[in-house]
């Protein structure tokens, strides 16, 4: 199977009930853990990348592992670009293969962000692309970009359907509170989303695929073992799995997952190399990474996005 966009899963998602998970690639064990997952449980997937990604593994190794990916499952996988800054990264990645982009024009006003994504939507519906767009801050740290919690601002529900019909965008990420990164709220703070704003977004957009962005749960599993090793990850708090299962239900179809990735495969190297601390073969403490974040898919797959046997 060639790689799909992702309106035929958005709508299946939609009707179903159910998200679909989309998961930030850095390197070929990431991608054969979710992958594998992916395929013991028969689900779609997106696989996303970010630009400090792009920079790391190069463009085109990223683009030919998951092709290789696609040859190993034939499941439905669509790649996205993951948090376009300006529309020569999102032409970049449209040219280049990917079936998907996001332009993060949350940054900007208004009407330069409605001016922007129409630029990309126009570009990408002619070659077959779709585009997701951005709508409200988030708060937490995305490559260079560091959006602090007083900086973050809700998505305002009437503004939806303006920018909606005048981009054409094919799917909207909002801000109802959750953030990138694995601090995402502050110690002693209760974990709490706005769901009453998804709700009237909902009412205005019916049938419209909605995105969250950074949904990671920050499992305690993963922070004791990076703790025992030095990591700093007490404080770290992330998004109820309950509450993820809530939005999935709802008008969210897409949820995307990084920080739980890094968690898992930092956990499955530094356990092993707390055990074997004389290893010096990377295949030693890769393949339990790999193995680490072959679970963690699994889990979020069955647990929280519901979409296990959704790849037909
Ligand atoms: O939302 C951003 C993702 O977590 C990607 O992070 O830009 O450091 O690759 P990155
Ligand atoms: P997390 O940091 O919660 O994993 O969010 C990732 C994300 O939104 C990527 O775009
Ligand atoms: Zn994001």
């Amino acid at each position: 199977m060639a790689l799909v966009t992702t309106k035929e899963m958005f709508e299946k998602a939609y009707a179903g009930g159910y998200a679909i998970g989309a998961f930030n690639v850095n390197n070929m064990e990431i991608i054969q853990g979710i992958t594998e997952a992916a395929k013991e449980e028969n689900a779609p997937l997106i696989l996303q990348v970010s630009a400090g990604a792009r920079k790391y593994a190069k463009h085109n190794y990223l683009v030919k592992l998951v092709e290789a990916a696609l040859l190993e499952t034939d499941l439905p996988i669509a790649l996205h670009l993951d948090h376009g800054d300006d529309f020569e990264i999102c032409k970049a990645c449209i040219d280049g293969g990917f079936t998907s982009v996001m332009i993060d024009g949350s940054k900007h006003s208004f009407e330069d962000n409605i001016a922007l994504t129409k630029k990309v939507v126009d570009y990408a519906h002619e070659r077959g692309v779709v585009v997701e767009g951005e709508l409200g801050k988030l708060a937490g740290i995305e490559d260079d970009v560091n959006v602090s919690a007083e900086d973050a601002t809700y998505t305002k529900p009437e503004e939806v359907e303006e920018f909606v019909s005048r981009t054409g965008v094919d799917s909207l990420a909002i801000a109802i509170g959750t953030s990138h990164g694995a601090f995402k709220f502050k110690p002693g703070q209760k974990p709490e989303l706005r769901f009453d704003i998804l709700e009237e977004i909902e009412r205005r957009l019916p049938n419209f695929p909605i995105v969250l962005h950074g949904a990671s749960s920050v499992s305690k599993e993963y922070v004791d073992i990076i703790n025992k090793s030095g990591g700093k990850l007490d404080d770290a708090i992330g998004i109820p799995e309950e509450m993820l299962r809530k939005a999935a239900s709802m008008a969210v179809c897409k949820i995307n997952i990084d920080s739980d990735l890094r968690l898992a495969f930092t956990a499955g190297v530094r356990e092993h190399m707390i055990n074997n601390v004389a290893d010096f073969d990377p295949r030693a403490y890769l393949k339990p990474a790999r193995e680490y974040i072959k679970d963690l898919v699994k889990h979020k797959i069955v647990n929280v996005l519901g979409c296990s046997g959704a790849a037909k």
